[in-house]
């Protein structure tokens, strides 16, 4: 039996919390089209109400407890989705306390609303960026781990905090490190909309809308091919759909564990400004720029874990095809 099968049958629901954003808000979609119950839990600080459609949205903060708990009195929660979490590298090297309050702190309230109502499965998302500088490439799952920001270290943490949650009191989880989340959805009706922009791929496309006039390329002298930073592009669908296999692999029993989510192809930044360029038929105006510290010249994953534990693999599989969903949302978008 399908875990959607056992859901409606079961009448149980999927708690998302941060479901209201980028990755949430694609993966509350895809829930809802699989036919599963969902209530979204998000303070609205980074997410859009637009974006919940058919799932209920209750207004709270993952830190407050009482909130917590009257959702999960009134909902039979089977299992959590947690994507709450702010996620600027830089902002987490300038205000560490807002990264380690939130990522780790608020996800010890919730982690302790689920062992009082008993819900014993969760799907976390963590990163890449726990990885640190990557010691060799592709980056599997046994690589070493030594994050660099305090962005990765509160991702670190919590991945460690799940692992003696599930010796001590048996919570079950599957935490998916991310590498670099792209695209919008091809409907066009959710995308990336972030409150301070930092990304590669929207940074680009909005020299094309005019709201940027240009976009600096950080660094040119790396020991890559043409001197740029090498990402694993992955499509904001292609992670939402991971999500709701791990959810089916918790309900069937799955080990808990860490699973990368990447297509195991890298783009270079040049590559991903000319693809830009190709899909829009227009020049993205570029500024050459010194590197931005804390990055590393490659992140690549090997992807192998997610296709044999989630029977997953990504279905978005061009830099192309990734950027020309982005670009239909940003043309379209509206908020
Ligand atoms: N870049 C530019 N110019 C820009 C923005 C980005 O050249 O204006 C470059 C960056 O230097 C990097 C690449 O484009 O080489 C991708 O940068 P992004 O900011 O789009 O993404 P990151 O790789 O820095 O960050 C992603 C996630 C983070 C996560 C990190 C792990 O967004 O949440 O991977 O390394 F922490």
């Amino acid at each position: 039996m399908m875990f959607s099968d056992r859901i409606s049958v079961m009448k149980e629901t999927i708690l998302v919390a941060g479901g209201a954003g980028y990755i949430g808000s694609h993966t509350v979609r895809a829930l809802c089209e699989e036919g599963i119950n969902v209530v979204v839990v998000d303070n609205l600080s980074e997410g859009h109400r637009e974006t919940v459609g058919g799932a209920l949205l209750v207004e709270a903060d993952i830190n407050d407890a009482a909130a917590l708990d009257a959702v999960f009195a009134e909902h039979t929660i089977n299992a959590v989705i947690h994507f709450s979490a702010y996620a600027y590298v830089g902002e987490s090297v300038s205000n560490p306390q807002k990264y380690y309050h939130n990522n780790v702190g608020a996800t010890l309230t919730l982690l302790a609303a689920m062992l009082r109502h008993n819900v014993k499965q969760l799907v976390f998302s963590s990163s890449c960026a726990t990885y640190g500088n990557p010691v060799r490439i592709p980056i599997d799952e046994s690589h070493p781990q030594n994050p660099v920001n305090p962005y990765g270290t509160t991702k670190f943490m919590v991945e460690r905090i799940l692992a003696d949650y599930h010796s001590a009191y048996g919570l079950n989880y599957i935490a998916l490190r991310y590498f670099n989340a792209a695209g919008a959805h091809p409907d066009g009706s959710i995308g990336e909309s972030h409150r301070i922009e930092t990304h590669l791929i929207p940074l680009a496309l909005k020299t094309i809308t005019g709201e940027r006039a240009y976009i600096e390329v950080f660094g040119t002298d790396y020991d890559t091919p043409d001197g740029t930073c090498i990402r694993d592009y992955i499509h904001v669908c292609d992670l939402a759909s991971a999500h709701c296999a791990a959810l089916r692999a918790l309900a069937d029993g799955a080990e808990s564990r860490c699973i990368n989510l990447g297509t195991g192809q890298g783009a270079s930044v040049r590559e991903v400004i000319h693809t830009c360029e190709e899909v829009c038929g227009k020049k993205v105006p570029v500024v050459f720029s010194a590197r931005r510290p804390g990055d590393p010249p490659v992140l690549v994953a090997a992807n192998n874990l997610a296709k044999t534990v989630l029977k997953w693999s990504p279905r978005w599989t061009t830099i192309r095809e990734i950027i020309a969903s982005a670009w239909n949302w940003e043309q379209h978008r509206n908020f």
